[in-house]
């Protein structure tokens, strides 16, 4: 636990965001949540914590969150990474020139510790498997782009202006927390696992498979997904970790793959939903398998994943599913 509690939390009633709160709330922290909610849902907020209604494009707001805060969470970004092909502008405005303003209002006032969300995405199709830290960065989508961008961005501000980083590479997201505290749906998903799940309940009349003739067992796509309390907690370490380290970037996966056909099966079998299921083309872009080396978490942060198996990933994202459908 790190001497100054209030932790402003950028994008924090997001997907991952809102579940980061809760775990900072678990033990002992007093989140702030600053997000514009254009991506973001009310419906993610907690009511025993603060909110802020702003946009990180707008200094004078995002400069007047940072009074009497020891560290910032910056979640707030655009994500969808077809999108970023078609409006790039729209990306570089929000994730990149966002940021800037972010780093500048972190570094006006004082604040020296901030963890940012990163992703897999930097590191564009594998040269090898599983993709370690040192796997070169050669991002194909400009989403992917705006994350090294801004992990360039806090590696010249670590030097320039002494803030310490932690630059979290998440791997495929998935899942809600336990208790149903959240419950917020991805709108229009363009990922796998909200996909199937508006299949189970019946928003969507089928689920299309991209691709069965990869080099994998089944044919189908491998990915490396990764619960989102397991991602939440690694937050908590990062902070813990900057009290007495520098700077790190981190990949944070589980090494074991997950084939689109496995995530089907698992799905239909546990909501008992025979769902339909097309045998479809490839999409463009798309890597076979996609695997994290997390060995880094591991050895620095005391991090391992806990809740990421197929079963607990399928069970807490259907409960959701089936709660919001009644
Ligand atoms: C997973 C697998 C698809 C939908 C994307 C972003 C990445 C990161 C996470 C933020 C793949 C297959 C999917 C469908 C399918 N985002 N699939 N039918 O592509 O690994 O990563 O989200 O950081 O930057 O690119 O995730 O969930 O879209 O796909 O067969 O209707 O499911 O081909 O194999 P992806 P995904």
């Amino acid at each position: 636990m790190i001497n100054n509690k209030k932790i402003l939390v950028v994008g924090g009633a997001g997907y991952i965001g809102s579940h980061v709160v809760k775990a900072l709330k678990e033990v002992g922290y007093s989140p702030v949540v600053f997000d514009n909610l254009s991506t973001g849902l009310k419906q993610n907020l907690f009511p025993d914590c603060e909110f802020i209604l702003g946009d990180i494009l707008n200094y004078a707001e995002i400069k007047g969150a940072m009074a009497g805060v020891g560290a910032v969470i910056h979640l707030a970004a655009l994500k969808a990474a077809g999108d970023s092909m078609l409006v790039p502008e729209k990306y570089a405005v929000n994730n990149v020139s966002g940021t800037i303003n972010l780093l500048n209002a972190v570094s006006e006032a004082g604040i020296k510790k901030i963890i940012f969300s990163s992703s897999a995405a930097v590191y564009g199709s594998p040269k090898y498997l599983p993709l370690d830290e040192k796997h070169p960065t050669n991002p194909e989508n400009f989403y992917g782009y705006t994350k090294l961008a801004v992990e360039e961005l806090l590696s010249w501000y670590s030097k320039l202006k002494g803030i310490k980083f932690v630059a979290l590479r998440y791997f495929n997201a998935v899942g809600y927390d336990a208790s149903l505290a959240i419950t917020g749906e991805e709108k229009n998903p363009g990922n796998l696992l909200p996909i199937i799940m508006e299949a189970v309940v019946g928003r969507r009349p089928k689920v299309t498979v991209f691709g069965t003739d990869y080099e994998t067992a089944d044919g189908s796509g491998v990915r490396d997904y990764i619960h989102v309390t397991d991602l939440a907690q690694a937050h908590l370490q990062s902070l813990e970790y900057l009290e007495t380290h520098d700077s790190l970037t981190v990949n944070l996966g589980t090494t074991k793959g997950i084939s689109v056909l496995e995530m089907i099966k698992a799905a239909k079998e546990m909501s008992g939903v025979d769902f339909p299921v097309e045998l479809g083309a490839r999409r463009p872009g798309d890597p076979g398998t996609v695997l994290a080396d997390a060995s880094l978490a591991k050895q620095v942060l005391n991090w391992e994943p806990k809740y990421s198996d197929l079963e607990n990933i399928i069970k807490t994202t259907l409960s959701v599913y089936k709660k919001n459908n009644k």
